[in-house]
């Protein structure tokens, strides 16, 4: 019976299976109740007295090894098989690199939150646009100077279809649809002829914003201008507003704020007066509110344009506008925190 139960320690020892039906096969040969190892506990009564101590020893030797190689198989292969059986379609594949939001996406979302919170609702309009949108319904005069501010880019063949200069022409395109009370936000990209360098490009980011409705003043526009500027810039900003000129608003301003890299003392970064230019507002040309149908002896309204890429410079401080558009990974990376 020793030499048997050798045999079978042996045969334990290199057991090996390919999948759980061959290891329940070999736990039946061995571990089941008409299996190998119970029927030599069966013959252990007839063991002589003398013998049964070793044999002993030897039987529990072989069952305990039997199950342990079982449970090792079965350990092993449930490694292998989990991929298998519960295999989960919704899991990432890893490594996974999360991306980052591009700054002039994080700035042009945190303008448009700042002016929701005054009511103001996302408009969008198209890219290429026609000559009425970008400048006569702005009252740009045919031949007036004024269109020579924006170096145009004009389609081939087609001397009344433009890349928009701004995105002022949204204004039009939703004033024409709709009356007033209008409170919209028009971020989105415009185009201009330019030289590209560090502080100039052919295709920039703007946000324009516009409300119009009846008793519209002038103190409105401050005062959105105000709540703006120390939502963006923080809450000691200050703001100037000088008179300028555009064809579409009437009076026009152009704003500052107080520099917010010197607190206003005077820097390089302000070139020492304090203050940095951010944007250009105004009450809405009545000529405008009437070529959209709007009744200028009924409604009144304001109207502000800025460059996302500036209001960018001045919170991040990026000296190079290029870099905007080249996607350096090294330089978008730093924006990783404000996402
Ligand atoms: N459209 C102007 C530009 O591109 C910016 C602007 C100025 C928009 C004054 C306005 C405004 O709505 O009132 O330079």
């Amino acid at each position: 019976m020793i030499d048997k139960i050798k045999t079978l320690l042996q045969e334990v020892d290199g057991l090996k299976a390919a999948n759980a039906e061959e290891i329940e096969a070999l736990r039946i040969k061995y571990l089941s109740k008409k299996g190998e190892i119970s029927q030599l506990m069966n013959d252990f009564r007839n063991v002589p007295a003398d013998q049964k101590r070793e044999v002993g020893q030897y039987l529990n030797q072989l069952k305990e090894k039997a199950q342990n190689k079982i449970n090792e198989l079965k350990d092993s292969f449930a490694d292998v098989q989990s991929g298998d059986d519960d295999i989960d379609l919704t899991r990432t594949s890893y490594p996974v690199t999360l991306g980052t939001r591009h700054p002039l996406s994080i700035v042009k979302k945190e303008i448009c939150d700042i002016f929701a919170r005054l009511g103001f609702s996302i408009a969008e309009g198209p890219e290429i646009e026609d000559d009425w949108h970008v400048f006569s319904s702005l009252n740009f005069a045919q031949d007036h100077p004024a269109r020579d501010m924006q170096d145009t880019f004009f389609i081939l063949d087609h001397p009344d279809i433009v890349l928009r200069t701004h995105t002022s022409s949204v204004q039009t395109r939703v004033m024409e649809k709709s009356q007033p009370p209008i409170r919209i936000i028009c971020p989105g990209r415009v185009y201009r002829h330019e030289a590209i360098s560090y502080r100039a490009h052919c295709f920039f980011h703007q946000v324009e914003a516009l409300y119009v409705d009846k008793d519209v003043s002038f103190a409105d526009l401050k005062q959105a201008l105000l709540f703006f500027a120390k939502e963006m810039f923080g809450q000691e900003t200050k703001i100037r507003l000088r008179p300028s000129y555009f064809p579409f608003t009437e009076p026009s301003a152009e704003m500052d704020i107080s520099c917010n890299l010197c607190g206003g003392k005077g820097c390089p970064f302000c070139k020492y007066t304090g203050w940095v230019e951010i944007l250009g507002c105004g009450m809405v040309h009545p000529n405008v509110l009437d070529n959209c149908g709007i009744d200028s002896k009924i409604y009144t309204g304001y109207a502000l344009g800025m460059g996302i890429e500036r209001i960018t410079n001045l919170k991040y401080q990026v000296k190079d506008l290029r870099l905007f558009s080249e996607n350096d990974i090294r330089f978008l990376r730093q924006f990783e925190s404000a996402n």
